[in-house]
């Protein structure tokens, strides 16, 4: 079995919840790269991108990474924008196995306006004005997700569809 595994996609794609339920049925460490670069930077990521900038934060990202390709036995939840830049989904394909949590650009929206999770990229948008913003978004990064090693629905996934698609992985 991949002893690495990089749940990626956009914003409210459910990689945190599915994460920490997929390391506790495999037995894995769960990293969220996002938590631990909040732990790390003692700040939140909305002050990081507030006082540091965007740049900064996908340094973070790049940093944290390369420390988490030399762990074993771990599950980790990328933050939305990780895999499209500085080939970090080429990175993450080479030390594990990627899995991309894909949804509409609706069915996101849907999570994102319930989520108490403050999201910089997000700012103050009506719902239709989010939806755009998604749609856009999405599209350009989608090219990055798709490269991963598995694309899976993301709408009402159960983990233990992600445990068998690891388990039977060759
Ligand atoms: C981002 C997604 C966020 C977080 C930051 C930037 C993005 O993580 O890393 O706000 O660029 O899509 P989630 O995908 O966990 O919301």
């Amino acid at each position: 079995m991949e002893s690495r595994i990089f749940l990626i996609g956009f914003m409210g794609s459910g990689k945190t919840t599915q994460g920490s339920a997929l390391a506790r049925k495999l037995g894995y460490r769960f990293v969220d790269m996002d938590r631990l670069i909040e732990e790390r930077a003692g700040m939140s990521i909305p002050e990081i991108f507030s006082e540091q900038g965007e740049e900064a934060f996908r340094k973070w990202e790049c940093d944290l990474l390369m420390e988490l390709c030399r762990i074993d036995c771990l599950v980790v939840s990328t933050g939305g924008g990780a895999p499209c830049h500085d080939d970090m989904i080429g990175i993450m394909n080479e030390h594990g196995c990627t899995i991309y949590l894909r949804l509409s650009p609706r069915a996101l929206r849907e999570r994102l306006v319930h989520s108490k999770t403050e999201r910089p990229l997000l700012g103050d948008r009506t719902e239709d004005e989010l939806l755009d913003f998604i749609e856009k978004l999405l599209a350009e990064r989608e090219a990055y997700y798709l490269k991963a090693r598995y694309t899976v629905d993301g709408t009402n996934l159960q983990t233990d569809r992600l445990v068998r698609l690891i388990r039977e992985d060759l």
